[in-house]
């Protein structure tokens, strides 16, 4: 640590082409983590900072723990790498098996890649696959929202609903969107799930009216929005999208890659919301954001319609060098043991009451517009500098560094998705260090 702390001014960040980040902005002022234990990272000029993020929504337990660490290096000398094409190893059944058992109900057949993205569009691929395997080849469309997140593969920004990461690029055709559930005139300040909205879930009416039913493949939407500033459903929407699925005969998925592993204070939100899609995609919390990992849990019915015919034929043309890599399944397995020890998947359901008094606290804190919770997520929305979208929430997270807390923002909101394993003193801090960097934002 002390040698990259001491070769600060030395490093030369020419090469590192760094992704989702104002490059030359930067590297002209660059912000270094060097360290992490528990609830803190600590910074190359030696600072402790609170981790409001758990990284990036995904280091639940908490950074450094050393059951993690002592499975993966074992690992890596035992069994370094396996295919896992007409291969296999232990790990990745035992791996498999354990997440079985907290998966939503009958959500029970994983299928493993490296990231949220590869999760996505492996959902995706499985569900136009499904379609053409009970003989309904003609389900091509896929259904997105406004607003969502759904990671950076084709797959994921063609359903994805954020322009800035569609306009470069080319999308799938035949993908179509919800609209968002952002609707502040009737929910702003809401607590928890907002009341109005759940009428939008009817939108999907509107599609169905415009390309047929029995064009629609899939429907993938994020429980509680994450990376476009934690949007907690209206009460009902998700009920309402479920049954319109299951009417239409068109699967449901639900990207979990934020809300999996205990986020809301469930296992899933699957379970919090008592509402199970046909597929749900995984990452992040899987391994504690340890090592690279993402999963997708499939149905009964979504696994068995394609895992059938020739016993020697291979059922589904796609998978992952690194899918079930040995030493991820080990991190994955120490993580799992650690959520269940110390109860951390049922742990935001305690603190959720805490956390929601702490952030609605800061309503009275200068530009904020709407204050939005779930679980252990937040975010705080400040009304844009009129000359200068997005400034303030840049401005904040540099503040907040330098306060000695990490804090995340998209435009001008500011997401919280503390470790699992904060405590109700570490909450006020927070919201402390924050209504102080907000009191001093022009
Ligand atoms: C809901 C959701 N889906 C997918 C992804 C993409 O995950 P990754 O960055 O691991 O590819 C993210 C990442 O934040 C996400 O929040």
């Amino acid at each position: 640590m002390n040698d990259i702390a001491n070769r600060k001014n030395q490093l030369d960040m020419a090469a590192y082409w760094m992704p989702f980040t104002a490059n030359r902005q930067f590297k002209a002022d660059p912000r270094l983590l060097v360290a992490a234990s528990g609830m803190f990272y600590r910074t190359d000029d030696g600072r402790e900072v609170l981790d409001g993020t758990a990284g990036l929504w995904c280091v639940n337990a908490g950074h450094g723990r050393p059951e993690i660490a002592a499975a993966v290096g074992p690992q890596l000398l035992a069994l370094d790498y396996a295919p896992s094409f007409q291969m296999g190893h232990p790990l990745a059944f035992d791996f498999a098996t354990a997440l079985a058992k907290i998966a939503p109900a009958g959500l029970d057949r994983i299928f493993f890649t490296n990231s949220g993205s590869e999760s996505v569009d492996t959902a995706l691929k499985i569900a136009l696959a499904y379609h053409r395997a009970c003989g309904q080849g003609q389900r091509t469309r896929l259904i997105g929202r406004e607003k969502g997140y759904h990671g950076v593969g084709f797959g994921g920004i063609s359903v994805g609903g954020l322009v800035n990461n569609r306009r470069a690029f080319l999308t799938l055709p035949g993908a179509d969107h919800l609209r968002h559930t952002l609707d502040p005139e009737r929910n702003a300040l809401s607590r928890g799930q907002p009341a109005h909205g759940a009428e939008r879930a009817d939108d999907l009416e509107r599609l169905i009216a415009l390309h047929g039913a029995e064009t629609i493949a899939a429907v993938i939407v994020e429980p509680v929005v994450g990376s476009a500033g934690v949007l907690p459903p209206p009460v009902g929407y998700l009920e309402r999208l479920r049954a319109l699925c299951t009417r239409h005969g068109i699967l449901l998925i639900f990207d979990e890659v934020i809300t999996g592993f205990g986020r809301l204070g469930a296992p899933f939100a699957a379970q919090y919301f008592g509402v199970t899609p046909d597929l749900m995609t995984t990452a992040k919390g899987l391994t504690n954001g340890a090592f690279p990992m993402g999963a997708v849990f499939a149905s009964r019915g979504v696994h068995d319609a394609l895992v059938q015919g020739p016993e020697n034929a291979i059922e589904l043309f796609h998978g992952y060098t690194y899918s079930g890599h040995p030493a991820a399944c080990a991190a994955g397995l120490a993580t799992l043991e650690i959520y269940a020890r110390e109860g951390l998947l049922t742990r935001a359901a305690e603190l959720a009451p805490t956390w929601e008094a702490a952030i609605h606290a800061l309503r009275d804190c200068p530009h904020v517009i709407d204050i939005r919770n779930l679980g252990l997520m937040g975010a705080v929305e400040l009304a844009p500098r009129p000359d200068a979208p997005g400034a303030r929430g840049y401005e904040v997270m540099v503040a907040a560094l330098k306060a000695g807390l990490l804090v995340r923002f998209t435009g001008d909101t500011l997401a919280f998705s503390p470790p699992l394993i904060i405590n109700e003193a570490q909450i006020e801090r927070l919201a402390a260090t924050l209504r102080s960097v907000l009191a001093d934002l022009k």
